[in-house]
């Protein structure tokens, strides 16, 4: 294809490189930023490339023909990768999620998965390990995925109507295909599989109870689909408040269908609240970081595909961890360099949104989804 090398594309969003502390402190688990909280979930970006053009990610109009994605020699290699996610867990990192773009359009990422899947935590266990994609190619990917190491999985899903769900993912896109791949997913052990469905209110909310009951009869608890509130991340999608439906009104809706009742959260910091249906159907989730903001607990933080460290979702820059990548640094200088960071982190957009007038808090253009994942 000859892709045109554009420094640009790697300018994008600010990345200064990360202070080397002279003398490094090697890493204890015990690393807290300045509101407390620990690290201990790195999602992991594989690929600024996706297939869907999902109006509230990537609308066609920005990412067109035209759009310059990242270069090849941008991308973090398989190695590179798994030596960041071997300093993050020594900082007490004990989940793993890879996203995209979408994930399984980076070439042999079972590869990647197998060397994810070998490391282990200072205290000699396994990650959890999770990939959170769009199903278009799970169907014929999700053995590998297994045997390669992955544990469980997420698709994303926003409509059972077929006609709804092509024009959400804007390439016209058959559900049946994606439904096939969390079939498949099913079917080599992966469950239970999250299903995420973000609501957009007046698009896709009437397929709250259609969905729930597809998914309750065809797979029953193997499937937790987990309703999302409409964020703003980003800057290309248009958000407007009153396309949100609060996750009290998705709940309300669904309770009166298939009758519901709380569960216990199963780790701190989560993003969603728990829920079961009452006549033993499994369970779903409500991810309400628009009404209810879960910065609190917050113990995520982002590695993006050119190797930029994020500490928020909605953060207008990044720190330039691949620099120190490449640069000849050791393992214990990035180390130190990776707990500077977090240690002086503070972000809590979504808690600060609700008191701030749009865009007022980020200085700047904030990064998107499809670059930095969910
Ligand atoms: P599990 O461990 O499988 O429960 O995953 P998770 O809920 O931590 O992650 P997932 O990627 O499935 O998150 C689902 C959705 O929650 C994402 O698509 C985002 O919309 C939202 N989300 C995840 N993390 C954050 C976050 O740190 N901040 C905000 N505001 N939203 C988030
Ligand atoms: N609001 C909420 N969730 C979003 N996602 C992407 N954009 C948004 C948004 N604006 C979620 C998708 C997908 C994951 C990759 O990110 O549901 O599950
Ligand atoms: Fe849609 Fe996910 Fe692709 Fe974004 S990354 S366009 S949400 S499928
Ligand atoms: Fe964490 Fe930022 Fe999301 Fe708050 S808005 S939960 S700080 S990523």
């Amino acid at each position: 294809m000859g892709e045109t090398i554009i420094p640009l594309a790697d300018l994008r969003y600010a990345a200064p490189v990360p202070r080397v502390p002279a003398q490094p402190v090697a890493p204890n688990g015990l690393l807290a930023d300045r509101l407390g909280r620990p690290l201990r979930d790195l999602r992991i970006s594989v690929t600024d490339r996706c297939n869907f053009r999902c109006s509230y990610c990537m609308p066609k109009e920005v990412f067109d023909r035209d759009y310059k994605f990242l270069p090849q020699s941008s991308l973090l290699s398989f190695e590179e990768i798994t030596r960041s996610a071997r300093l993050f867990v020594a900082h007490g990192v004990k989940k793993l999620r890879l996203t995209g773009g979408e994930p399984l359009l980076r070439k042999h990422l079972e590869v990647l998965v197998g060397q994810l899947a070998a490391l282990r935590t200072p205290e000699g266990e396994a990650l959890d390990i999770t990939l959170t994609t769009n199903g278009s190619v799970l169907e014929r990917k999700a053995e590998a995925l297994r045997d390669a190491g992955l544990k469980r999985i997420t698709v994303s899903l926003d409509a059972l109507d077929d006609a709804i769900f092509r024009r959400m993912n804007d390439v016209d896109f058959p559900v049946a295909d994606v439904l096939a791949g969390i079939a498949a997913a099913v079917r080599v052990g992966l469950a239970p599989i999250k299903v995420n469905m973000v609501v957009k209110r007046g698009t896709n909310d009437h397929e709250i109870v259609p969905l729930a009951r597809h998914l309750r009869e065809r797979f029953g608890p193997a499937v937790v689909l987990r309703f999302i509130e409409y964020m703003d991340v980003g800057a290309t999608n248009g958000w407007r408040m009153d396309e949100v439906l609060p996750s009290a009104q998705v709940r309300e809706r669904l309770h009166a269908a298939f009758p519901l009742e709380p569960l216990d959260p199963s780790a701190p910091g989560e993003t969603a609240e728990r829920w079961r249906y009452r006549d033993g159907g499994g369970e779903v989730g409500f991810i309400s970081s628009v009404t209810q903001a879960f910065c609190r607990d917050c113990n995520r933080a982002r590695l993006s595909t050119e190797g930029k460290l994020f500490l928020c979702l909605f953060a207008s820059g990044g720190h330039d961890l691949r620099a120190l990548l490449r640069g000849g640094f050791s393992d214990a200088q990035i180390a130190g360099a990776i707990g500077l960071v977090w240690a002086d982190r503070e972000d809590r957009y979504s808690e600060l949104r609700g008191a701030m007038e749009a865009d007022a808090g980020s200085g700047g253009r904030r990064v998107e989804m499809h670059y930095i994942g969910g």
